[in-house]
C-alpha cells in the first residue's frame, strides 16, 4: 500500500500547464527519486504535495495514507508527517540555529541532528539564520531540521545543489538514515550518484511521468536523454 498516491494531477499557472495528468505514487519506506530537466515541474509537484499556498492542484488527487489531503492546508499536511527541504532554503532571517533545528519539538536533539549533516553543533551555537550562513551550510540545517522532524514523508528538494561533490557520500548517508528511521522520502536531484541511492526513480517530462523504474535504468535514460515524450525537445 503506497504512502503517498498521486492520481490524475494536474496543474497549471495562467493559462501554461505545468503538470498533465500526472500519477505518482511513494510507497511506505521507500527513498523515491525524481529526475527531470529544468523547469519540467518537479518544485511544482513537491509544493503541490506539501500544500504550499498558490499550489491548489487543477484536477485530481492527493492521498496521502489513505487521506484525501488535496484541501488541507500546509500546516495541517505538516502534523500528518509531511514536511519538506526547499530548493532554496525559506528564510527565518535572524532565527537561531538552534532554535531552528529544534523548532519541530521532538525528543531530536538539534546537537545531535547537527552532527548527523556533517556541521559541528559547538560552532553553531549562537550562530544566526542570515546572510553569514553559506549557501552549502543552509542546506545542511534545513536538513538537520528535517531529521529532527522525524517526517513520515519528507520531500527534498534538491538536497545536494551548492553542496560540494566531495560531501555528496555525506549527505546520501543522512538520506538513506531517514529511511532507517521509517521515513519515506521524494528525493528530487539532478545529481545521478544521489539518485542512484533511490528504491525506484521516476522520469518527469512534459508534466508526466513518462516512467518509473530501478535508478540505474532511469539515470541512464536520463543521462542519454532518451525521452519518448518530447523526442529530446525538452530534455537535450
Ligand atoms: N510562480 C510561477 N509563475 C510562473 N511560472 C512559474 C512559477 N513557478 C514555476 N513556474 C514555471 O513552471 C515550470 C516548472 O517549474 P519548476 O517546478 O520550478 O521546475 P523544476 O523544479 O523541474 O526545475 C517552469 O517553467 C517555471 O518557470
Ligand atoms: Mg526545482
Amino acid at each position: 500500500m503506497a504512502l503517498l498516491e498521486v492520481r490524475s494531477l494536474s496543474f497549471g499557472i495562467g493559462n501554461r500547464t505545468i503538470l498533465d495528468d500526472l500519477d505518482f505514487q511513494i510507497d511506505r519506506q521507500e527513498i523515491h527519486a525524481l529526475l527531470g530537466s529544468n523547469g519540467t515541474g518537479k518544485s511544482t509537484l513537491a509544493q503541490l504535495i506539501m500544500g504550499c499556498s498558490g499550489y491548489q492542484p487543477g484536477a485530481g488527487k492527493i492521498i496521502f495514507d489513505n487521506q484525501l489531503i488535496n484541501e488541507l492546508p500546509i500546516y495541517e499536511r505538516a502534523r500528518l508527517g509531511i514536511t519538506m527541504a526547499w530548493q532554496e532554503p525559506a528564510r527565518f532571517e535572524g532565527v537561531g540555529v538552534w532554535d531552528y533545528v529544534s523548532l519541530s519539538k521532538s525528543d531530536a536533539e538539534p546537537a545531535a541532528c547537527l552532527d548527523r549533516v556533517g556541521l559541528d553543533p559547538a560552532l553553531y551555537v549562537g550562530r544566526l539564520l542570515d546572510k553569514t550562513l553559506s549557501g552549502g551550510e543552509r542546506k545542511r540545517i534545513e536538513l538537520a531540521s528535517v531529521l529532527a522532524l522525524r517526517p513520515r514523508l519528507a520531500i527534498l528538494d534538491e538536497p545536494a545543489s551548492g553542496i560540494d561533490m566531495l560531501s555528496t557520500g555525506e549527505i546520501a548517508g543522512v538520506i538513506l538514515s531517514l529511511k532507517r528511521e521509517g521515513s519515506s522520502v521524494l528525493l528530487i536531484t539532478h545529481r545521478e550518484e544521489i539518485a542512484r541511492i533511490a528504491d525506484r526513480a521516476s522520469y518527469l517530462c512534459k508534466g508526466k511521468i513518462i516512467d518509473t523504474g530501478p535508478p540505474d535504468e532511469i539515470a541512464e535514460q536520463y543521462k542519454s536523454r532518451a525521452c519518448k515524450v518530447c523526442d529530446g525537445v525538452i530534455c537535450r
